[in-house]
């Protein structure tokens, strides 16, 4: 008796000192410990991903065997609740499983596409949706969204550019990170919350680059245009904590990102020290077969394993050859062991090995009052004013005809990437106008019931009717379904016969407000010369109706500038702010149809533009306008000469001229007169919101260090040059007057 009763106290001293030491250990001491103890099939298994199918009998299984680390699209708590129990209590490691969707701009509560957020200039209202975003996703047991999407867009045509945050590096590093703030928590530890889930910084990389805009199209980059536009937002993410990265579908210069070892292995983990997971996209292991790149699905295993990609989502590719793989020495088994830790880490960051269940909240957790408040607020501050001859904002009172396929739309006005939106939960600008300003006699006559339909019968009729308004409204676009995922467009011109609509009631002769809703810039230049007044709102999401009746009505003043140039016509495209000078720059050529062959060659001389076109967009980037004026003094700046060492401060006076309180987003754009490879003509560096009371002023000022002066150079150096440069503050891209400044000491 006496040796038992030794051993049991030699045996609880045991568990003691291990059951402390257990809780001392480090979450890296944690998973390599669990490491050591799985099968090299249970370690296949976390890297697998699967869509979900219910409680299927091959997927309760292949959870119950370890053969699933994640689990994408399944969105009812009680199943997710189910296949946990079945991973954690079932199976013999009990890892969790993650489950992930794509929340892309709302769960329930839809803000506007990403497209429409960055028109916002505001991180703040970005954060505020991804965290309404995630605690309303979180509540069905999504802890893992495929977002932000950071691909910078310069190609309108591009039906993914209403998925990104524009054509601009800075504006999508700043409102990158600042999403991922949003769905993880300010803080890294607070992705252990419940309400919280981790972001993923996709798609990794360049994909905004495929050629013609097609989508999944090639991409050809120079490595140092890579790190330059494409990457930084990539950066800013992980460095802003993004727990996970996505693959990108395209080959980057023939290597497709899923197989890609400089970027995934060199540049992600090498150089930017990425503890992160990286997953492919769907499918895109597999898809380097006929990418031509592998030969077969064991190959191209292969190439992805070695490439550094942790999970294979819906791919196969890893569940059914990288078994094969390691006993043939072609992965080592460090490399599965790493991507292994990767995928563990995500799970512990997010607590599931602690609380790996959710509590169920019901649809009580959907469409809170601050979520629809939040979304309201989005949609006014997405909303880009392009043209204005005082039309608006428009009298609360009288006759106003509301027009058009996209007023009354609850499914088109959230956009694309909105899988869980519930359209009829959507209040339409129709809906809003009805609501909430009753004074107004409101004909609204049907015209075209969809943003494609080329049948113009009942035109007649709503122009008939829309005569006898005193203002009409007409609210035109593109369907959800024309922008997103293999949505691109070659003609980016109003679909159907929105322009024929437009025109007949241009023709009545009554003022002519279009509201233009849509997920990606559109060539409308005719559209907007009918116009009296032309407001822009990349699909706003839930709240669109309520937020844009905000603006027309004058409660709020817009605010929003363009985070993407508008081309005159598709022939312009690439068209962006920050191109090259080239050796030819034209000089702000406006073409009119009937200059006389002979004067073409003369008076527009040998520059760089297009014959039908000149070498204007139709809006620049970072343009909207106001109810009110703002006035801009010329740039001040602290010093004439800043040394590499040093920086400067550059001021500038901005003054509301108008008579209406409003907000202004301010530019701070950059130029780098002459240098090692040639510079664009101007570059964002900074922005600040500022709010002006009618006839106030304020100076505002940012501070310009070498930092923001440096470039990727020729030799894959990243560095500043010595040398003259020009500093505008500005309302946009094209606007303002530079001061100019030297840099010198550069070592
Ligand atoms: C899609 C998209 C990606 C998304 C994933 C899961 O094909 O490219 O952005 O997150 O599949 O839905």
């Amino acid at each position: 008796m006496r040796h038992i009763k030794f051993f049991i106290a030699g045996a609880v001293a045991l568990c003691t000192s291990v059951s402390l030491s257990a809780q001392t250990l480090t979450e890296e001491q944690k998973i390599g410990e669990l490491v050591s103890r799985m099968t090299l099939s249970e370690k296949i298994g976390q890297m697998n991903q699967l869509t979900g199918t219910g409680l299927s009998g091959d997927m309760t299984s292949a959870v119950r065997s370890g053969k699933v680390g994640s689990i994408l699209n399944e969105l009812d708590a009680g199943t997710v609740n189910a296949l946990q129990k079945i991973a954690v209590e079932e199976s013999r490691l009990g890892i969790p499983l993650v489950f992930a969707r794509d929340v892309i701009h709302g769960f329930k509560t839809i803000f506007p596409i990403p497209l429409g957020q960055a028109a916002s200039w505001d991180a703040g209202i970005v954060e505020t949706g991804a965290e309404i975003a995630a605690r309303e996703a979180t509540s069905v047991g999504i802890r893992w969204t495929f977002a932000p999407m950071i691909d910078i867009s310069r190609d309108p045509r591009w039906g993914r550019i209403a998925e990104s945050l524009g054509e601009d590096t800075y504006l999508t590093s700043v409102l990158g990170a600042a999403m991922v703030r949003g769905f993880q928590g300010s803080e890294g530890n607070d992705l252990t919350a419940p309400d919280r889930m981790a972001a993923c910084a996709k798609h990794f990389a360049g994909y905004g680059a495929s050629e013609s805009g097609k989508d999944y199209n090639t991409t050809w980059i120079p490595r140092s245009q890579l790190r330059e536009t494409y990457l930084p937002p990539f950066k800013a993410a992980a460095e802003a904590g993004a727990a996970t990265f996505m693959c990108s579908f395209n080959d980057i210069n023939g290597i497709p990102s899923s197989g890609n070892s400089w970027l995934n292995v060199d540049l992600l983990r090498g150089e930017w020290g990425y503890d992160g997971m990286l997953v492919s996209d769907w499918g895109s292991i597999e898809q380097m077969i006929p990418h031509g790149y592998a030969a077969d699905l064991k190959d191209a295993a292969e190439k992805s394993a070695n490439a550094g990609v942790d999970m294979d989502m819906m791919g196969f590719a890893y569940d059914r050859h990288l078994e094969t793989l390691v006993a043939e020495g072609k992965v080592d088994i460090a490399k599965i062991d790493e991507a292994v830790k990767n995928v563990l880490r995500l799970k512990f960051r997010l607590g599931l090995f602690e609380n790996p269940y959710t509590v169920p909240q019901g649809r009580d957790a959907f469409y809170r009052a601050d979520a629809l408040a939040a979304a309201r607020k989005a949609a006014a501050e997405s909303a880009v004013l392009l043209k204005n001859n005082g039309v608006l904002p428009l009298k609360t009172t009288g006759k106003i005809a509301v027009v058009g396929p996209l007023a009354d739309s609850g499914r088109d006005q959230v956009g694309t990437w909105c899988f869980d939106a519930e359209p009829e939960h959507a209040v339409t600008p129709l809906q809003a106008i009805l609501a909430e300003y009753p004074e107004l006699e409101v004909i609204n006559t049907p015209s075209l019931t969809h943003s494609r339909e080329r049948n113009t019968k009942r035109i007649k009729a709503a122009v008939k009717a829309a005569r006898n308004a005193d203002v009409i409204l007409c609210f035109v676009g593109e369907e959800a379904i024309l922008s997103g995922e293999a949505r691109s467009r070659a003609d980016i011109s109003l679909p159907g016969a929105q322009r024929e609509l437009i025109a007949e009631l241009k023709a009545t002769g009554r003022p002519l407000v279009l509201v233009v809703m849509a997920g990606r810039p559109l060539t409308i230049e005719s559209e907007v010369k009918m116009s009296d007044a032309t407001l822009f709102s990349f699909h706003a999401g839930t709240m669109a109706g309520p937020g844009l009746a905000d603006v027309l009505f004058g409660k709020v003043s817009p605010s929003g500038k363009l985070p993407v140039t508008f081309p005159k016509m598709v022939g312009q495209v690439p068209v962006y702010y920050n191109h090259k000078n080239t050796g030819r720059p034209a000089n702000d050529i406006t073409l009119i149809d009937d200059i006389p062959v002979d004067a073409v060659q003369t008076s527009i001389g040998f520059t760089s533009y297009h014959l039908d076109a000149g070498d204007r967009p139709l809006f620049p980037f970072g343009y909207g306008l106001s109810y009110t004026t703002f006035e801009y003094g010329a740039p001040q700046l602290s010093s004439e000469a800043m040394t590499a060492d040093g920086g400067i401060t550059a001021t500038c006076t901005v003054r509301n001229t108008g008579g209406v309180d409003a907000s202004e987003v301010v530019q701070l754009y950059i130029r780098d007169r002459v240098a090692s490879l040639v510079r664009p003509v101007r570059e964002l560096k900074g922005f600040k919101k500022i709010s002006l009371k009618a006839g106030e002023s304020t100076v505002v000022s940012f501070d310009i260090t070498s930092a923001d002066l440096s470039f990727w150079r020729a030799d894959g150096t990243f560095g500043v040059e010595p040398g003259e440069f020009e500093v505008w503050i500005s309302t946009d891209s094209d606007a303002g007057v530079p001061a100019r400044f030297s840099l010198s000491g550069v070592k």
